[in-house]
Order: structure tokens, then sequence, then C-alpha cells
């Protein structure tokens, strides 16, 4: 740990106390202190556009996408967002000051892409900025627009909101983002808000009545370190993760080509049991068996859907191990080798909170088995380079 990064960790986790001891309050202040939409009980799964299509989208590779959820049986195990990201909309807004579908690239409206997504049974997601433009300063954003956009986007049947941080007045993300927070509860619709100013402000310790996600990274790229140094960061905020209210290390980059099998199960894991939204990131109308296996391992996907919806941490340093606790005193542990060398990694129970003494029956969720032998103490794995184990730990005694 750099001097920075252990500075950070301090003031999260002397932060961290105080939340600790409101959340010992009465359930209701807690609820109190989430956004108020009674969305992302679970973390939000789906696609969105960005990581594999950037800019380059149209209504057509929209509707292909959900089809494809759906044809491959995806939207079936729990991805049911279907996100626009940058670039849907025109430069300019009309007369009226509203927001407009890019009349080249969508020409059918956003409302008709809407009714298309949700008849296929799924939700459609759109994205705004903060700001005066969205990133791509290709379309305005929504600082100044927020009651107009928010009221137009549920007129449209819009279902999430991602909400970029560019080109904005210079004022702090904790007063630009809550005027979006409450132009979506006036706007009459359920609307998932994801916050997505970077990490920059520590939305962690802000974000929770705010929005039911917020990112705490800078954007992904489809190589391993960028997955580590994503998942690193991350799991500094994991004790303000919980129901409705989630840490966002950006959308998945499985299946785009950058990295090995092993490398994507890696990256898949570390945001299952980060209690991540699971975005598919890559073309979903062209997935190989291999990045479908590994997007629709249904015993992976329950980790991060488990209804504690408490963030995994990363509980010791030097041989990698991350868990945590789930619901029905179960238990998750994800050992991983990050380094280029093999590694004989030995991990104790307790490293992951269970009690001295407790029998667990250990399965294997990449492999699909039960391991026969009932664990006491501790659990071995020889690790290849860039590979990990990850498994379920159920006490029986
Ligand atoms: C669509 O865009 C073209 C050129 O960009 C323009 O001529 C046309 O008027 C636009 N149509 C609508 C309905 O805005
Ligand atoms: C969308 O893009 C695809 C691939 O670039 C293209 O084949 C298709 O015609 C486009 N559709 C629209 C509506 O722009
Ligand atoms: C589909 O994916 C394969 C690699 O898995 C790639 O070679 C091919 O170009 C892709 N097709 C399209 C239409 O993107
Ligand atoms: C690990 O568990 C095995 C089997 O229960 C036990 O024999 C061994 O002593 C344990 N090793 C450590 C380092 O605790
Ligand atoms: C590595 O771990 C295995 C158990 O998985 C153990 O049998 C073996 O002795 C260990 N090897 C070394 C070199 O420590």
């Amino acid at each position: 740990m750099d001097r920075v990064t252990w500075l950070l960790s301090l003031l999260i986790s002397s932060l961290t106390v105080v939340g600790v001891t409101s959340s010992r309050a009465s359930v209701e202040a807690v609820r109190r202190n989430l956004l108020a939409n009674g969305l992302g009980k679970t973390p939000p799964m789906g696609w969105n556009s960005w990581n594999h299509f950037y800019c380059d989208i149209n209504e057509t590779i929209v509707k292909q996408a959900a089809d494809a959820l759906v044809s491959t049986g995806l939207s079936k195990r729990g991805y049911t967002y279907v996100n626009l990201d940058d670039c849907w909309g025109e430069l300019n807004r009309d007369e009226d000051g509203n927001l407009m579908a890019r009349n080249t690239t969508f020409p059918s409206g956003i409302k008709a892409l809407a009714d298309y997504v949700h008849g296929k049974g799924l939700k459609l997601g759109i994205y705004s900025s903060a700001g005066y433009y969205t990133c791509s300063k290709q379309m305005p954003g929504s600082l100044g627009y927020e009651e107009q956009d928010a009221k137009q986007f549920a007129s449209w049947g819009v279902d999430y909101l991602k909400y970029d941080n560019c080109y904005t007045d210079g004022s702090k993300p904790t007063i630009r983002y809550p005027v979006m927070t409450r132009a979506l509860m006036n706007a009459g619709r359920p609307i998932y808000f994801s916050l997505c100013e970077w990490g920059d402000l520590h939305p962690a310790l802000w974000g929770s009545p705010v929005g039911n996600s917020w990112r705490t990274t800078g954007d992904i790229t489809d190589n391993f370190d960028s997955v580590m140094s994503r998942a690193d960061v991350n799991v500094m905020y994991a004790e303000h993760a919980r129901p409705g209210s989630w840490n966002d290390p950006d959308m998945l980059e499985v299946g785009n080509g950058g990295m090995t099998k092993d490398e994507y199960i890696i990256h898949f894991s570390l945001w299952a049991i980060s209690k991540a939204p699971l975005l598919l990131g890559c073309d979903v109308r062209n997935m190989s068996k291999e990045t479908l296996e590994i997007v629709g391992n249904k015993e992976v996907i329950a980790i991060n859907q488990d209804p504690l919806g408490v963030q995994a941490k990363k509980v010791r340093e030097d041989v990698e191990v991350w868990g945590g606790p789930l619901s029905a005193y179960r238990f998750v542990m994800l050992l991983v080798n990050r380094n280029i060398w093999p590694a004989n990694v030995t991990a104790h129970l307790e490293d992951v909170g269970i009690p001295p003494k407790t029998v667990v029956q250990a399965r294997d969720l990449w492999e699909h088995k039960t391991m026969e032998t009932l664990l006491e103490t501790n659990i071995s794995a020889n690790l290849d380079p860039h590979t990990c184990k990850m498994y379920l730990l159920t006490p029986i005694a």
C-alpha cells in the first residue's frame, strides 16, 4: 500500500465507524438513508453499449442486444437491463428544450425502443451527464435541465439512468447529483439511479440517499491490470455496500477479447463477490461459448444476487484471499493468484469470518463440484498464474 492509499483507507475506516453506529439505529433510519425508489435490492444485471460499441450505436444494435439476452437465456438468469450509454441523442435540444434521440441512428425514438425492450420482458436504461454536455460532447448533458429530462425519461418508459460527470460547471458532485435524484423521484416512474462520478469525491461516503449505486473508480479497460486495480480500489469501500446501495467498479469486459479465459473468470468472480452491478460490456449478439459459460454461471450469479447483500473483502494480501458472509449462514471465499508464477495457497476458514471449530462443506463454483472432504480449519489450492478458485462454504456442524 502506498502512502496515499493508506491514508485513504484510514479515512474510510474512520468514517465507516460512524456508518456502522448509525446502521445499528432503527431499521427506519437505515431506510431513510437509502434512495427510496425500491430499486436495486440486489445488484442490477444487464448489458450496456459502451465497452464494446462506444459511440457507434443505433436502435438496430440495441434491439438485437435485447433479442440476444433473451435467446441466450441470460435474461432468465437475471440480465434484464438493456442500457444505452453515450451518443444516443442529437447535439441540440428541440425548441422546447427537450432532448431528442439522434435522428439518423435512433429514427424510431426512445419511446419505441423502450416499448420493444419492455415487450421482451426487459428494461431500458439511458445515459446523461451532470454537465453541459455528455463525455463524447456529441449531445447535451442534463445540468440545468434535470426536472425536464427526468420527466422526459419517465414518459419514454426509461427504467435506469447512468449519470456521468463531464463538462460540469465546476461545482462538486454532491451539489449536482442530488438535483437529479430529486427530479427522478418526482418523475412518476421508478428509475434506477447510477452515479458515475468515477469515485472522485468518494461517493460511497454520501451516495446512499442519492443513488442506487456509484462508481468507485475511473473507467475500466479490457486488461487484467485494469480489472485488479479497480477491484483493489472498490474493496476499500466494502462497508458501504448494502441492498439498494452498491459500489460500482465499472462494467464488465468479459468477452471483449483482451484477456484470457482464466482472467475473465477472475474478473467475473471479483465483480460477483463484490456485489457489483453485472453489466455485460461485450457484443452479446455474438458471444463465444466460453463467454456465455462465464457470464451465465448460475452459481456465481447467485453469490452476486445473494439477499444478504454484503460485499466481500480482501482478507489477506499475501496470498489474496477474498471472502465474506452470505445469507443462511453461508460464506464465499475467492483465492486469486494475480502473480505470474504459480502459488500454493492455504486460506483459513476464519479469514472469511467462519468461527473456529466449524466444519464446512466446500463447493467449487467454477468446477461445479462439491468437495468430498469436509474442512475444519483451512482450504488449499495450487493456482497457476492468473487463475482463481471460488468456493461456497456451508457450515454443517
Ligand atoms: C433529421 O436530420 C436531418 C439531417 O440531419 C434533418 O434534415 C431532418 O430534418 C431531421 N428530422 C427530424 C424529424 O428532426
Ligand atoms: C446500425 O448499425 C449497423 C452496423 O453498423 C448497420 O448495419 C445498421 O444498418 C444500422 N442501423 C441503423 C438504424 O442505423
Ligand atoms: C463475432 O465474434 C468473433 C470472435 O468470437 C469475431 O471473429 C467476429 O468478427 C464477430 N462477428 C461480428 C459480426 O462482430
Ligand atoms: C489444514 O487442514 C488440514 C486438515 O484439516 C490439517 O491437517 C492441517 O494441519 C491444516 N493446516 C493448517 C496450516 O492449518
Ligand atoms: C501445495 O498444496 C498441496 C495441496 O493442494 C499440497 O499437497 C502440496 O504439498 C503443496 N506443495 C507445496 C510445494 O507446498
